[in-house]
């Protein structure tokens, strides 16, 4: 991680000739078109956006790229996870197409993970491939799903299943346009943020415990908590780009956190992502310890944690009726995290020691469950 000024951070991701920056600081959405154009020759662009985001901030991108001589054409989509769909990518490829969109022009996704997973699928696949930044305008997209080339759509069968690996060209994450995020949806990023110190950054979730009110709100403190989980989420995508074993590790928190998405029918008045992924850490950690992997402080120090920010620890936190414990293991073994009959878990040591576990007894994981419902 370099220091471009006081305010500003590059996380560079060495992934030889799919290697590139993820720019960190206030204000880069003005500045997109000097960004740009310093490393993408083509002189044309198509932001592909949502309709809560463009009206927040597509105008300042169009004249940003019209500063720098960029002819950029827009599109807007509905906002939510049904947005990642069939229908959507054929719009998205004709949009391109029609906007003679080539191998050198550039694909915006000026959006959360949502808009980011399809647009960079819609980049890989035009044309066999075109070139594509990130600006992603939620804390989640910023720490987690701009970084790293995941992209694609949900199908029939389940969450993004239809996909590509397909690194960005370049991430520009502004730190002012969390500025407009509901304190809600910060904190469910947040979550993610935590997960890194987690994975195997211990002293950097006890600065999270120290500073976590300065990033709250805002300021440098906010710039450098993304900007290490942003080198956290590098480190991990370089060792494993295509999730053969240690990129699992990014899925701390998520089995669970997963299942408990599903059994709310996904209903975000429930439960967002960032929440199930804070009960479903504090729950790893609970497991651990139960297998004697860990110690219980552990778990009562994750926990004690994100309930001070603000986030849900427990199933029980969760507004409704729960269903069975049943219900949450079918849910489980859905999940991709399963092979051949065997329960694959992120468990840990410790704070900032998690490990990937593929051969966790299902006949644990229920007895613990129903303990917790
Ligand atoms: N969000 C998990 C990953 O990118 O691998």
């Amino acid at each position: 991680m370099t220091d471009r000024s006081s305010s500003e951070r590059v996380v560079h991701v060495p992934l030889g000739e799919r290697a590139y920056d993820i720019i960190i600081g206030e204000g880069l959405i003005e500045r997109a078109g000097g960004e740009i154009s310093t490393r993408i020759k083509g002189r044309k662009a198509a932001i592909v956006t949502d309709e809560h985001v463009a009206p927040l901030y597509l105008e300042s991108l169009m004249d940003a790229l019209e500063a720098d001589g960029i002819d950029a054409t827009s599109f807007t989509l509905p906002a939510g996870e049904k947005t990642k769909s069939f229908d959507n990518l054929q719009k998205v490829c004709d949009v391109l197409l029609e906007a003679r969109i080539e191998r050198n022009d550039t694909v915006i996704a000026l959006g959360g993970g949502v808009i980011g997973d399809l647009t960079g699928f819609a980049a890989g696949i035009v044309r066999r491939g075109v070139r594509f930044v990130q600006i992603p305008t939620s804390l989640l997209s910023q720490v987690d799903s701009s970084v790293g080339g995941k992209t694609g759509i949900n199908a029939r069968q389940g969450k993004n299943l239809i996909g590509v690996f397909n690194q960005p060209d370049l991430v520009l994450a502004d730190t002012g346009v969390l500025n407009t995020l509901s304190e809600r949806e910060f904190r469910a990023g947040y979550a993610e943020v935590a997960k890194y110190g987690l994975i195997d950054r211990p002293d950097f979730f006890t600065w999270l415990e120290e500073n976590w009110r300065e990033i709250f709100a805002g300021g440098p403190a906010r710039t450098q908590a993304i900007a290490v989980s942003c080198q956290a989420k590098a480190d991990v995508v370089v060792a494993d780009e295509r999730e053969q074993g240690r990129r699992a590790l990014l899925n701390l928190g998520h089995t669970f956190g997963h299942a408990l998405e599903a059994a709310t029918g996904y209903d975000s008045r429930r439960l967002v992502h960032g929440e199930g992924v804070a009960i479903g850490m504090v729950l790893a950690h609970d497991f651990s310890a139960r297998l004697n992997l860990a110690s219980p402080d552990d778990a009562r120090r994750v926990e004690r944690h994100l309930r001070e920010v603000g986030l849900p620890t427990s199933i029980r936190d969760i507004p409704g009726d729960m269903p069975g414990v049943e219900t949450l293991m079918a849910a489980i073994g859905q999940d991709k995290k399963v092979k051949s009959g065997k329960l694959t878990f992120i468990l840990t040591h410790g704070i900032g020691q998690s490990f990937v576990a593929d051969d966790v007894p299902s006949a644990e994981v229920q007895s613990f469950l129903s303990e917790k419902l």
